[in-house]
């Protein structure tokens, strides 16, 4: 896109001035809140000297800017202000400044803002510059001290506590860090706390503040935060680096959670949990995402990003780094198969369409569009590559080696590549090109047996994307097994290189042709297209050693199943319903495996897969063709799903452990197949039975799938009403289940329920979200959810741009479907462009979905 706000990665240049020390004090109220900062600041060497000081600003109020103790009159503009080098001392010097802000009408909860009374703030990627005057860009990295003044009880800032008296309390923080990892928060709050001992010996005092009542939903993320610090102890060699560790939840926060140092900040469904009130994905979550946090301190603080261009360099790595965590706690099998269901679900998506960029984007016109799939998950992916191909004990010298040359660094791509360059002597010129080409490449497979020689032949092919037409050969390590024909396996997995646009392997000694299991672990983030028949899909999932690629053989006999009902009309034959048949009554698979085994293609998934194959996806054909093959399924496993459902059955009190959970997740995968063919009759009990949310929610969206549930759902909301995070399942759920052309009317319906706050973004996302995340009512032929999604939208965009601009990606499908839905999209996009005011980030957004 060419836009003159675009900011370019090759304009690259160090900042004027170093700040060695930022002492911060803030009074607070909420509505005149006054910040003032006195910076250490001198010329910095690696630039030219006798430069002007620039500080980014917005929406500050300048009472007072000083150098060295003079005052000096300074106009602010709309971005920040300009101290002319006339004005400025030619070595070190000290810039004062006060400046006025108001945190209570601050509804986009970027900067300083309240949620439900208390203070917190969210600074990443660039809101520190709504909090006071300073070079808000993350190679900036200085030493800070906080005075918070308040009329709080509790009153926090980043790093250890070195004073306190009545109304305030004084921070400071030793490890120079950027300010995008500034965090203040004050409120009437309630600790649940631990300490735990470091690797060297130290004791560190950990906190989790709630809202005084929510003390008893801590142990959960107390427990994942435990065990987080040890494995990183025990797998990176990485200790914590205060005394002290903060986790604040609160309700109105526009993201996951945020790593500031020393102090994260939480949306509070990321960390509030019991068993009454969480589902065993919510554990997960709480728990991944405390880890992923946690992680950050090491990449992300301790070794930042040079500039947001390398917004991957932490976010790939730390993902990555989370999802190893999440296996060695759980299961590597299906956690891997989870991670590849929500890769191809939100970054293939994002890949195929509009909002194609690169790991390591080349510019931007607002940086908060860019925390995306791409950045995270396909940036996790491009690591789990490059350990696949310099082994484990390469990435680890690789990470040691980055960890001590980078501490205290604000650091790139070039650096990250470049420790593994000098860790392993393998060149990374050619891999590089995973960060800087966007798309998913293709890999097409084919393959021959010749005397006793099976040959793989590969070609891989990597497709145009906005602003990048041409693209090289990719480094794909591609793991590969073969199987003999009677089930045995003849090769263990062996990682090929390919590195070039086509390229063969041959595996010599076979007495027989062999069935080869390709792309194990699904080892590169591609899309793989080879014929295979039924039959030898079958085979796989019945016989392959590899657990992603067994269960991916499963998923792609129902997805070829499905392509062919909607296409051709095709019927359900045998082969699918007996081999889902076998996998459920395999007692020596993990239950949590057949769960995710039984779990039928999305309808975005298969929409997604016609696409590609050159199909226009017709998404109400979709749907129908999904629950017919639910209805068959229902049909052929019937008679043994109640023995199914007994024998899963958990005695004693709830465990939130991936065991208990998988047993749950596949009992309830069965009673959801049983409400199919008994009318709800054991669901409905089932609801009344359950003293845990995991079976409450499980229950209720059984009978809500066959049409029912009116009198649960309403039993669930008396029960819940004052929970909120409770009551967004409620709001999401009735959405999710709707029928396809009653799905923008429930919408609709709940925007009108008294308890819809829409300016809360888990309220927003769990009402509006729930309807563009309902593929068939979304893209409904009427056009009804198009226009119900943009016209919140639209409403949402002037209080908070950033949660607007994110949930706007809703639309970024529109060129997969036929003209009438893609002209709809296209006035909808081009209507928002038209709305006066309109936020620099929903602009982008609209302006990138639309092409040029
Ligand atoms: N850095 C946060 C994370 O990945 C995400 C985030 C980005 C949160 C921007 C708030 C604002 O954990
Ligand atoms: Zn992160």
């Amino acid at each position: 896109m060419t836009d003159a706000r675009a900011i370019h990665l090759a304009d690259y240049q160090p900042f004027s001035h170093l700040i060695e020390h930022v002492a911060l004090t803030f009074h607070l109220s909420p509505n005149a809140t006054r910040v003032q900062a006195r910076l250490a600041v001198r010329p910095n060497p690696a630039r030219e000297q006798g430069l002007d000081l620039r500080l980014d600003g917005e929406g500050l109020r300048l009472v007072r800017l000083a150098v060295d103790g003079r005052e000096l009159t300074v106009q602010p503009d709309e971005t920040g202000l300009t101290i002319r080098a006339a004005d400025l001392p030619d070595t070190a010097f000290v810039l004062e400044t006060e400046v006025e802000i108001a945190p209570e009408g601050n509804t986009a909860l970027e900067g300083l803002y309240m949620s439900r009374g208390m203070y917190c703030t969210q600074c990443e990627a660039e809101g520190f510059r709504k909090i006071t005057f300073y070079p808000d860009r993350p190679d900036v990295m200085a030493r800070f001290r906080v005075r918070v003044n308040g009329d709080h009880p509790v009153l926090l800032s980043n790093g250890n506590l070195v004073d306190q008296g009545p109304g305030w309390t004084e921070w400071d923080d030793p490890w120079p860090k950027p300010a995008y990892l500034f965090a203040l928060v004050a409120g009437d709050l309630r600790a649940h706390s631990a300490t735990f001992r470091t690797l060297s010996g130290r004791d560190v005092a950990l906190n989790i503040w709630v809202r005084p009542g929510d003390e008893g939903r801590c142990a959960y993320a107390m427990d994942s935060l435990i065990r987080s610090m040890k494995w990183d102890e025990q797998v990176y060699g990485r200790e914590y680096d205060l005394d002290i560790f903060n986790i604040v939840a609160v309700d109105d926060f526009n993201m996951g959670a945020m790593e500031n140092k020393g102090l994260n900040i939480f949306n509070s469904k990321f960390v509030l949990a019991s068993p009454e009130t969480a589902t065993d994905d919510d554990f997960a979550r709480i728990e991944a995402i405390i880890a992923h946090e946690y992680f950050h301190n090491w990449t992300g603080n301790r070794i930042t990003c040079r500039d947001w261009f390398q917004l991957c360099l932490k976010e790939g790595l730390t993902v990555y780094r989370d999802q190893q965590f999440t296996g060695d706690m759980r299961s590597h099998a299906v956690k891997r198969i989870e991670d590849v269901l929500m890769l191809r679900a939100r970054q293939f998506r994002e890949d195929q369409g509009p909002l194609s960029h690169a790991v390591r984007p080349e510019s931007y016109v607002e940086i908060n569009n860019f925390y995306t799939a791409t950045i995270y998950e396909k940036g996790a992916e491009v690591i789990g590559m490059l350990r696949r191909l310099v082994g484990d004990d390469g990435y680890a010298r690789a990470l040691d080696l980055y960890f001590d040359r980078h501490d205290g660094q604000a650091a790139t791509i070039e650096d990250w590549l470049c420790v593994f360059q000098d860790a392993t002597g393998r060149d990374m010129t050619q891999f590089k090109r995973w960060y800087s080409e966007a798309g998913t490449p293709r890999l097409k497979v084919s393959d021959d047996f010749n005397n006793d020689t099976y040959t793989l032949h590969f070609e891989q092919e990597n497709p145009a994307t906005p602003g990048q037409p041409v693209k090289g050969a990719k480094v794909l390590p591609i793991a590969v097994g073969l199987l003999n024909p009677n089930g045995d396996e003849v090769l263990p997995t062996t990682v090929l290189e390919m590195t070039h646009m086509r390229q063969s392997f041959a595996f010599e000694g076979l007495a027989t042709r062999p069935v080869a299991s390709v792309l194990r672990g699904f080892s590169a983030p591609v899309v793989l297209e080879r014929a295979v028949s039924a039959e030898e899909r079958a085979f796989l999932l019945a016989h392959d050693t590899d657990p992603f690629n067994k269960w991916e053989a499963g998923r792609a006999l129902a997805k070829d199943l499905l392509a062919r009902m909607v296409t051709e009309g095709a019927a359900i034959g045998p082969g699918w319903l007996e081999a889902m048949a076998r996998v459920a009554q395999d007692g020596s698979l993990d239950p949590a495996f057949r769960a995710l085994c039984l779990r039928l293609p999305s309808e975005d998934d298969m929409a997604q897969t016609q696409h590609a194959a050159g199909h226009v996806p017709d998404p109400a054909g979709i749907y129908a063709g999904r629950r017919r093959m639910g209805d068959a399924l229902a049909r052929r496993l019937a008679p043994d799903l109640p023995g199914l459902i007994a024998s899963l059955a958990e005695p004693g009190p709830f465990t939130p452990d991936a065991r208990a959970a998988g047993r749950r997740a596949l009992r309830l995968a069965a009673l959801s197949l049983l409400s199919r063919v008994d009318g709800g009759t054991a669901a409905r009990a089932a609801y009344r039975a359950a003293d845990n949310m995991t079976e409450e929610v499980g229950a209720l969206s059984c009978l809500l799938d066959i049409g029912q549930g009116a009198e649960e759902l309403a039993r669930f909301e008396a029960r819940w009403r004052s929970d909120r995070n409770v009551m967004d399942k409620w709001f999401a759920l009735q959405i999710a289940y709707a029928a396809p052309d009653r799905a923008a009317e429930v919408t609709q319906t709940l925007t009108q329920h008294p308890d819809f706050d829409w300016k809360n973004p888990n309220r927003f996302r769990s009402v509006i979200g729930a309807l563009s995340g309902h593929h068939a009512g979304f893209h409904h032929s009427s056009g009804a959810g198009y226009a119900l999604v943009a016209e919140w939208l639209l409403r949402l965009d002037p209080l908070n741009p950033q949660t607007a601009a994110r949930m706007s990606t809703a639309f970024d499908t529109w060129p997969r479907y036929d003209a009438d839905r893609q002209a709809m999209v296209r006035e909808a996009l081009q209507r928002m462009l038209a709305t006066d005011g309109l936020s620099r980030d929903l602009t982008e957004m609209a302006v990138r979905m639309l092409g040029d």
